[in-house]
């Protein structure tokens, strides 16, 4: 029998990089500058197959700073004006000054810091420990928060993310991971041709700043239907005027069903060799598609092409702060934030 293998090396700008390896060969590479994950390579048909966006250094990701499979937090996505309410408290959080909304925690948030990391391991898995202490006031928000996030690679080839958190003072929490995956292991390859099923008859309406506007709309006849699995394509060669918008897809999906039974949204490589299962007890998923066009960064050498990853963003939907239905973020003090997602890889021959 194999062995599980973990180890750790120089990512440069003081940053480590663990590298986990399963039996099956599934290596999955991380680091704790941002709490990240840098690489998922896959054995497909004798080759190895990197199916997530990353960089070679920590430099890099601290210059391009595009949040490549980073830990999210305080709160993903936009929060309109950079304002909320908890009870009768207002807050206001710095924005950023082109849109004047406040995005996945603000400037230098979760995706920046380094996280203090451990390592731990089982008969059949490896786990990363990562934890940040975010002092009360960081980047606007109350209270300190003392956050947790352990990646764990199993024999399942499951990578396990769990998110733990507490506060001193009530607070907002909606922490989640920015990963990018292209299933071809081809990042000047679009992901027009992968397969995406995901289980939502409804998304959350987008302006054209991406906020968004309260409206939860069905999916029924419209190109966000994936509820039977869909190409990709469909929201890219499309008039519906919302993805035209966008470009794409950047829009949070409501969950049909939570839990670890049978997955939420499934992700399958163009010559259906490979997919990624997403399991998750968050009852939202933002799925954006980088659409960077011409600012698409070099990964590797390679220049990404527009559309070149799909995210797939668990979490409370963006709007829980100011609009009825999206659900609630605040975090109380003596009642921890916990939540679970699950990525599986699966071939599919
Ligand atoms: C997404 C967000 C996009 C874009 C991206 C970061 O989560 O919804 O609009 O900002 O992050 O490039």
């Amino acid at each position: 029998m194999k062995r599980l293998k973990l180890s750790k090396k120089n990512f440069g700008e003081t940053a480590v990089l663990y590298s986990l390896t399963n039996d099956a060969d599934v290596t999955m590479t991380v680091t704790d500058l941002g709490a990240r994950i840098v690489d998922l390579i896959v054995p497909v048909d004798g080759k190895s197959r990197n199916i997530v966006l990353g960089f070679d250094s920590a430099k890099e990701y601290l210059d391009k700073d595009m949040y490549f499979g980073a830990t999210i937090g305080r709160v993903a996505g936009r929060i309109k004006n950079g304002s909320f309410a908890i009870d009768t408290q207002n807050y206001q959080l710095p924005v950023d000054p082109k849109n004047g909304h406040t995005l996945h925690g603000g400037l230098d948030s979760f995706e920046a810091k380094m996280w203090a990391s451990e390592t731990k391991e089982t008969d059949n898995s490896l786990s990363v420990i990562f934890t940040y202490t975010s002092p009360d006031g960081e980047n606007g928000f109350p209270g300190e928060v003392k956050a947790t996030v352990t990646y764990t690679l199993t024999n399942d080839n499951e990578w396990i993310i769990d998110y733990y958190a507490d506060t001193d003072k009530p607070t907002l929490y909606n922490p989640t991971n920015h990963v990018y995956f292209n299933l071809s292991g081809d990042v000047t390859q679009s992901v027009d041709q992968h397969e995406l099923f995901v289980d939502a008859d409804r998304i959350a309406v987008v302006d054209s700043d991406t906020t968004v506007t309260g409206e939860l709309r069905s999916v029924i006849d419209t190109p966000f239907d994936f509820r039977n699995s869909g190409k990709m394509n469909q929201v890219f060669q499309t008039t519906y005027e919302q993805n035209q918008l966008v470009n794409g897809l950047d829009h949070p999906f409501m969950l049909n069903h939570v839990g670890f039974e049978k997955p939420q949204a499934i992700i399958t490589a163009p010559e259906k060799d490979l997919s990624v299962e997403m399991y998750t007890d968050r009852p939202a998923v933002v799925i954006f598609t980088a659409q960077f066009g011409e600012e698409g960064p070099e990964l590797r050498g390679n220049k990404l092409v527009n559309h070149g990853g799909i995210t797939l963003e668990t979490q409370v939907s963006p709007g829980a702060v100011e609009f009825e239905g999206f659900g609630d973020i605040v975090l109380y003090p003596k009642t921890p934030y916990q939540s679970r997602t699950i990525y599986k890889i699966k071939e599919v021959q």
